[in-house]
This record gives C-alpha cells, structure tokens and sequence, in this order.
C-alpha cells in the first residue's frame, strides 16, 4: 500500500515537473564522485543559473538516490517548502539543508549517519521560473 502511494506520488512529480518546457535553468552538480565513510556526514552540492527572482516559493526539487533496484527520496521541496513525507524512510531526520542558499541557486544537501546503503547515484531535478533540468552525483560509503 504504502509502495502503491509512493508510485503515484512519484508520477505525480514527475508530470508536474515534465508539464512545463525545460527552458533556460541550468542545474549543475560541484562535485561528480563523493566518497566518505559510514556514519560521518557529509554535504551534497548542486547549483543551478539563474536564481530564482523575488522568492523561493517558485522552486521545485525532487532528488533521489537511484539504485538497480529501486529509487529512493532524498529531499523533496514544493513551492520552497520541504515536504518531508515525500522523503524515504532511510533518510528520515539524517538531511539538513539551507533555505537560504537557495536564493543563491545554491542547493546543499547535509546527509549525517551515513550508511553504506546510501552509496548509489544521486538525481537531482530542480523546477524554477525559468524552467527545470537534472544532475547526477555518486556517492560512495565505505565501512570502517
Ligand atoms: C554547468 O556545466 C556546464 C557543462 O559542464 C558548463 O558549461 C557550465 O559553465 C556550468 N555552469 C555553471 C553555472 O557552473
Ligand atoms: C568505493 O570506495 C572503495 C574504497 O575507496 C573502493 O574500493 C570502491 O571501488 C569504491 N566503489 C565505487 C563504486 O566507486
Ligand atoms: C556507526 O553507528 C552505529 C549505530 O550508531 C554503530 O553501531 C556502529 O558501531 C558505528 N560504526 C562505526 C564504524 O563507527
């Protein structure tokens, strides 16, 4: 039920984000490859041209960590607001980020505890006015 829920909630996203012409946004991640060790954080980093005008209520982001098998939320934000039960349950209370940065087109994702099974390849869509695109980083946890 609960998987049945998130399957539409995930098509739902994705028609919202794909109605609306690709446009001029370009997203664009700092860093390709981070490597880090099980239960340290650390910060994932995308940015994206041109911010957004007046307010942030105009961005929309869905990043997922994408795996063979299934995808998982990482962070979900509507009209600049997160929505924390679009996030999966692996991530729950382990993501920080910064309102702020924002309005700087600047997205930066802190994941504390980290776990091994949060290794895998991480897409990020941000929606703004001037229209929406994607990114991708890896992320690989070691154990110690
Ligand atoms: C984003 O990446 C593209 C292609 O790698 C590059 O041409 C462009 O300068 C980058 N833009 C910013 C704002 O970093
Ligand atoms: C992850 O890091 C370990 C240790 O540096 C390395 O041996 C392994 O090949 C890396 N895995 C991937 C998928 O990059
Ligand atoms: C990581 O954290 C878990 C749970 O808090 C703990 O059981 C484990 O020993 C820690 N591992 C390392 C390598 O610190």
């Amino acid at each position: 039920m609960r998987q049945t829920i998130k399957m539409i909630l995930r098509i739902l996203l994705l028609i919202s984000f794909i109605s609306c012409v690709s446009g001029s946004l370009v997203v664009n991640v700092t860093q390709t490859h981070y490597q880090a060790e099980q239960n340290h954080s650390i910060t994932l980093e995308w940015t994206f041209t041109p911010k957004p005008d007046v307010s942030i209520t105009s961005v929309y982001i869905i990043c997922e960590l994408v795996t063979d098998l299934r995808a998982s939320v990482l962070f979900h934000l509507h009209e600049g607001v997160e929505v924390s039960e679009s996030q999966d349950q692996q991530f729950s209370g382990r993501v920080q980020f910064d309102r702020d940065e924002l309005r700087e087109g600047r997205l930066r994702l802190q994941v504390s505890r980290l776990r091994t099974d949060d290794s895998g390849r991480y897409d990020c869509t941000i929606r703004t006015s001037d229209g929406w695109n994607t990114d991708v980083c890896r992320l690989n946890v070691t154990e110690t």
